[in-house]
């Protein structure tokens, strides 16, 4: 069985992955840590991740770097989403989430085009979405949590050319896949919001 969760930052779809993967006990994979492993790697590389040539020399990361607590930061999300943009860099860790989704028993995995793109198959496809100003609340409250001086308006900034950036790039763009549910989170506990994926997901095997 393979459960596709898609969506934009910060939607709640790595939350609502995660409790899927102990409902149903299968595997996760955050596939957005792979492109941000790649973000960071051209950063500390010193690259530009624009340039082709420099966001393809950073998919060779070791795995230890996917343990990086600053992989998480919105400044690394931000690269992700730049060097995302390249077909080779796709190419080159779409292997990887194909032999995840695969394994014996089913996967589940959460990011931007694993009902399009990565697993069109998917036994059960859902879309997380929630507004620009909840989503950029929620990173808010998560960088107070952490210690951090979050500034809202560059939050909501941040999401918003996150967004365009995802949904507008030629290759494997953000969009609803074939047979995905959407599920709004916006007015949503989590508790609501994760038995709301879990009836979505029953509803579709
Ligand atoms: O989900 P997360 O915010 O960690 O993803 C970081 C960035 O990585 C996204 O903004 C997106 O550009 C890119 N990404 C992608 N395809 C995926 C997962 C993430 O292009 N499957």
């Amino acid at each position: 069985m393979i459960i596709a969760v898609d969506g934009p930052a910060a939607s709640g779809k790595g939350t609502i992955a995660k409790a899927l993967g102990r409902h149903y006990r299968l595997p996760v994979l955050d596939t957005g840590l792979l492109y941000r492993a790649v973000g960071l790697s051209v950063l500390k590389a010193g690259g530009d991740p624009d340039r082709e040539e420099d966001a393809l020399a950073a998919c060779n990361f070791g795995d230890a770097l996917l343990a990086d607590p600053a992989l998480r930061s919105e400044a690394v999300g931000s690269l992700a989403s730049r060097v995302s943009v390249h077909q080779v860099v796709r190419d080159a860790l779409v292997q990887r989430q194909r032999d995840f989704a695969t394994q014996p028993g089913g996967a589940i995995l959460d990011g931007r085009d694993i009902g399009t793109v990565i697993a069109p198959d998917a036994d059960a496809k859902i879309f997380v979405t929630a507004s620009v100003h909840v989503r950029a609340e929620r990173r808010y409250k998560d960088a107070l949590a952490h210690g951090g001086h979050p500034d809202m308006d560059s939050l909501v900034a941040d999401i918003q050319a996150r967004d365009t950036r995802d949904m507008s790039r030629d290759h494997a763009p953000l969009r609803v896949a074939d047979g995905a549910d959407l599920l709004d989170t916006s007015e949503l506990t989590i508790d609501a919001a994760v038995q709301r994926a879990i009836a979505l997901v029953d509803a579709q095997l």
